[in-house]
């Protein structure tokens, strides 16, 4: 049986993986594989250990004729066609659970930094511009007691509602399904989309799907407050980009913070970068070091499962 991995990892995880399997490991941390080694090396793999940044199409399923699973560093799989994965008979897992809690918590620091102009700040102290106290020197606005609409109630969602109570802020969600428990223990209350639009804070971490794709435009941005801080934590493909410029620009909200674009990594130039009511993140959601080495390791155990020829401990349904 054959494993690749498409990126660099800890050699740890690979000797892990070996216990069962040969291993072919992309070299490279920070680039993703070229499409056509891509295509090349998949060709006699039987698991494939994916990131995002891997287009795993109709394409590439149909061209591994001996792929049994599509194993994504990730807990979004919009990188993946599931369906014809399905069609194909193969099995295809993602990294839940253990990415929530770090992911709520830079969601939540992303709001809080957005409101507080932390990054304007800093770069105001270190290009030597600080030059005195005064009295609404960067100054912001309030997080706490502010009413939050969360786009998306997962359980990351749940868990970026569960840090909004500690800051006593009104809880609104809007997701496909009510989440009774939310709603007991957080308080959260299920409102229409038209109503999420009207919170102080609006949050995007919902899955990208047909459905949410381009959810977040020029007539939802409208909708919202001129004082409105709109949190991507989601995926780029939720936004248009264009529409949430000019509605910066234009005052229709007062500043953005997104850990995602449509296209990652950021474009040079892209108009973003100057607007200084954008906070850009170069998509760390997930990203601290237990959480990644977790991460990590859910797809080796997968990986392992699926070679013994036993469930995966956690599939895409
Ligand atoms: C990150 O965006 C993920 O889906 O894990
Ligand atoms: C989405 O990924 C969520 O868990 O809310």
């Amino acid at each position: 049986m054959k494993v690749l991995v498409t990126r660099q990892i800890p050699e740890r995880f690979i000797e892990d993986l070996q216990s069962v399997a040969d291993v072919e490991m992309y070299g490279e941390k920070l680039k993703a594989m070229p499409r056509e080694e891509l295509l090349n090396k998949s060709r006699d793999a039987d698991v494939v250990i994916t990131m995002m940044s891997d287009q795993i199409d109709r394409e590439y399923l149909d061209s591994c004729p001996e792929l049994k699973a599509v194993i994504n560093l990730a807990v979004g799989y919009d990188n993946i066609d599931v369906d014809y994965a399905k069609e194909k008979g193969v099995i295809v897992c993602n990294t839940p659970d253990v990415l929530t809690e770090t992911t709520a918590e830079l969601g939540f620091t992303l709001m809080l930094i957005t409101a507080r102009r932390i990054i304007e700040a800093a770069q105001l102290v270190a290009a030597g511009e600080w030059k005195g106290w005064e009295p609404y020197l960067m100054a912001g606005t309030d997080v706490y007691r502010k009413s939050v609409g969360i786009y998306g109630m997962g359980s990351i969602g749940t868990a970026f509602a569960r840090r909004c109570k500690g800051f006593d802020m009104d809880i609104m969600y809007h997701t496909r399904s009510r989440h009774e428990d939310a709603e007991r223990e957080l308080g959260a209350k299920y409102v229409s989309f038209d109503e999420l639009l009207q919170a102080d804070y609006i949050v995007c971490t919902a899955p990208l799907t047909k459905e949410t794709a381009d959810i977040f435009n020029k007539d939802t941005f409208r909708k919202m407050n001129d004082h409105a801080i709109f949190i991507n934590i989601g995926r780029g493909g939720h936004v248009v980009e264009e529409d949430l410029l000019a509605a910066v620009q234009n005052g229709d909200i007062a500043a953005a913070g997104l850990d995602v674009l449509r296209e990652e990594p950021v474009k040079e130039g892209h108009p973003f970068l100057k607007e200084n009511k954008i906070v850009v993140l170069p998509h760390i959601g997930s990203a601290t070091v237990e959480t990644r080495d977790a991460m990590i390791q859910l797809c080796v155990d997968n990986a392992k499962q699926v070679i013994r020829g036993q469930e995966p401990k956690t599939p895409v349904q």
